[in-house]
């Protein structure tokens, strides 16, 4: 073979990996160790050989879970330049930092449009407040209020418990979460905006859809790629809220 030929075969196999992370990578295998257990082994195969991984890592997101937002909202397309968004269950940052992309100002002012709220600590991200929060806490609605500035165009929640393996139990935490993720948004939402939530495959609960078709334009579920094939998760999407 030719140098010429020898080069174009490898730009041929450089775009084709650009359009799809991961493609055409060898597969890592994880040894197991002795103080690994088969769990955690699995889950470290899956970080290793996991495309949006490496593609959060070269973007300089902080989870892979921001690739999730970005098909949503390039679905969808509530995220707008200047709309003040409200982040729950936020940390490590990822849907943070794509709504501080997808929504700051073209001439920055020193007021952050977006609120990422979670009960455990998060570094900071540049146009963004941090607060450290428990959502279910009684007074959280009301601390919230205090953060906010100008019109809220977005409420997020990605928020979700640590799983027991019990399904009935994990089901039962997703749908609190949604729900209070839901109350929030109904109590600071301006006219017109929009609730995302995850909750898990199965739908949403049959009163807890009804109230948010009540309240909203359209109602709909999308799972994007980013979100694991073998994950129950999915997620609700209420656009064109009318008001309470
Ligand atoms: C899947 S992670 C969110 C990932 C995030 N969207 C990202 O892009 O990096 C779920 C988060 O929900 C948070 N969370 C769960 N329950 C919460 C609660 N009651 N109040 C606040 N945060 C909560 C957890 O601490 C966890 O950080």
């Amino acid at each position: 073979m030719t140098e010429r030929e020898k080069r174009s075969r490898g730009e041929k196999w450089k775009n084709k990996r650009a359009q799809s992370p991961g493609r055409g990578t060898l597969k890592q295998r994880v040894k197991t160790a002795r103080r690994r257990s088969a769990s955690s082994t699995n889950w470290l195969g899956r970080q290793l050989n996991d495309p949006y991984v490496a593609a959060a890592k070269n973007a300089g997101y902080r989870s892979r879970a921001a690739f999730k937002l970005i098909q949503i909202d390039d679905r969808f397309g509530f995220l707008k330049r200047g709309g003040f968004v409200v982040d729950l269950g936020a940390a490590p940052g990822g849907w943070t930092q794509v709504s501080v992309e997808r929504t700051s100002r073209v001439y920055k002012t020193d007021i952050p449009n977006v609120l990422a709220i979670d009960r455990d600590d998060m570094d900071p991200v540049t146009g963004a407040r941090i607060v450290k929060m428990d959502v279910l806490a009684p007074d959280a609605p009301t601390l919230i209020k205090q953060y906010l500035s100008g019109d809220v165009r977005v409420v997020l929640s990605d928020m979700a418990a640590p799983a027991t393996g019990h399904r009935q139990t994990d089901h039962a935490r997703v749908i609190a979460l949604c729900e209070t993720g839901l109350a929030l948004a109904m109590d600071i939402l301006a006219p017109g905006g929009t609730f995302v939530a995850k909750v898990l495959r199965g739908g949403t609960e049959h009163e807890l859809l009804a109230e948010m078709k009540r309240h909203f334009g359209a109602v709909r579920h999308f799972k994007p790629q980013a979100s694991r094939s073998d994950s129950a998760e999915i997620y609700v999407v209420a656009t064109a809220f009318k008001g309470c």
